[in-house]
């Protein structure tokens, strides 16, 4: 029995997160807690830096080594992963790499979309791109006829976030991924919000491109992102927001001419975020100890007590019943997210609000303790819950 009960989730992993002592943390879909491995890795990067004074050639090597955590997560080859410092850089380095002016001028962007991904393609419009949003159903789904009213022959890339970071509503991936091949338009997912939470298998799901980061369910911190990139599509592109970390020959330092790497390595830029590169690997390897399917099935059971116990209180909860259409992150509909975020604070649970609702995000370390201490807050805080 006792043997058992440290083999599962989520006692196998909570002593391994010191803010789990003093506080109910359910707010990953923010950022990740703080693991004794991610402290470690940044000591380590201390202690690197002070003793060796300036090792570039292992940071490098650790970037690699970053590559090769990021390809190995979402299956991809090393040649077709960018390590970025953010989601923005690296879809920033492909929107900057294409042409809107060769008959397929359209870019297609889900409502389900985080602000930064909204706002890359609109900086494109003076570039010649037009900008189409698809909108979100009532039930807080986006569905595929929607994307199939909305794509076309003039369609250049489809751009859809896996997890919404709003509503925790989960797109049909393959089946966005089906609409827009037929239609000869590439597909750009965001995965960020699924990261370390769900398997995520660039090759499985189809798409052309894929970005993600550290920040939330895969437990690293701030500076530290990737892009994939479809392998026959990389020399496709040629970014114009570039720098000397996307160059062939990194060491050759020539001003004369730009000349990117051939592979995925072309939509980098410039020094590598190494602290976060230290941690990032860390978070990475932590969650693949862990065990992010069987995250993904203990995320869902807390989740399934979480909507339960919702209903119960009379609340609404927004993201879509069905578990093949949600992720990790659960949205409650409330009268002043912000006071009820405050509130639950106060009393020891931390979350947050987005456009009107409480994000409840519980990752592997979460018990089912944490979701009835959260709604027993709720309950004390009922005037703060929607109906
Ligand atoms: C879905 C999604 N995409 C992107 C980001 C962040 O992008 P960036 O790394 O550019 O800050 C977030 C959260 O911060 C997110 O939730």
């Amino acid at each position: 029995m006792a043997a058992d009960a440290v083999t599962t989730l989520p006692d196998r992993v909570r002593d391994r997160f010191p803010i789990l002592r003093s506080r109910t943390y359910l707010n990953s879909c923010s950022q990740g807690a703080l693991s004794d491995s991610v402290r470690a890795a940044y000591e380590r990067y201390l202690r690197d830096w002070d003793e060796h004074g300036s090792p570039w050639d292992y940071w490098v090597e650790r970037m690699e080594s970053a590559r090769g955590a990021f390809a190995g997560l979402v299956g991809a080859d090393l040649d077709e992963v960018a390590v970025t410092t953010s989601v923005s850089a690296g879809v920033s380095a492909v929107a900057s790499g294409l042409r809107f002016d060769r008959g397929r001028s359209k870019v297609v962007v889900s409502d389900f979309e985080f602000p930064t991904i909204g706002q890359i393609w609109h900086a494109q419009e003076p570039r010649g791109a037009r900008v189409v949003h698809v909108p979100e159903a009532p039930d807080a789904t986006i569905p595929l006829e929607r994307f199939e009213e909305a794509i076309d022959e003039e369609t250049l890339l489809v751009s859809i976030a896996q997890v919404c970071f709003r509503n925790g509503s989960r797109i049909d991936v393959e089946g966005v991924v089906r609409l827009a091949h037929e239609r000869g338009a590439l597909v750009l997912l965001d995965s960020y919000q699924a990261l370390g939470a769900i398997p995520v298998d660039a090759r499985e799901l189809g798409v052309d491109l894929l970005a993600g980061g550290t920040l939330k369910y895969l437990l690293g911190s701030a500076g530290l992102a990737f892009l994939y990139c479809r392998r026959d599509l990389v020399e496709e592109i040629l970014p114009t927001a570039t720098g000397w970390f996307a160059d062939e020959d990194i060491f050759r330092m020539d001003i004369t001419d730009y000349s990117p790497s051939r592979t995925a390595r072309r939509f980098e830029a410039g020094t590598p975020p190494v602290p976060s590169i230290y941690a990032g690997i860390a978070g990475i390897e932590l969650m693949q100890e862990v065990g992010i399917a069987e995250t993904r099935e203990h995320v869902q059971g807390l989740n399934e007590a979480l909507i339960a116990g919702v209903d119960e209180l009379g609340g609404r909860v927004v993201t879509p019943r069905d578990p093949e259409r949600r992720g990790p992150l659960i949205a409650i509909r409330s009268t002043d997210e912000h006071a009820l975020v405050a509130a639950l604070e106060r009393d020891g649970v931390i979350t947050s609000s987005r456009d009107g609702n409480l994000r409840v995000s519980p990752h592997c370390y979460n018990s089912m303790e944490d979701i009835q201490g959260l709604l027993e807050a709720l309950g004390r805080h009922g005037e703060l819950l929607a109906t």
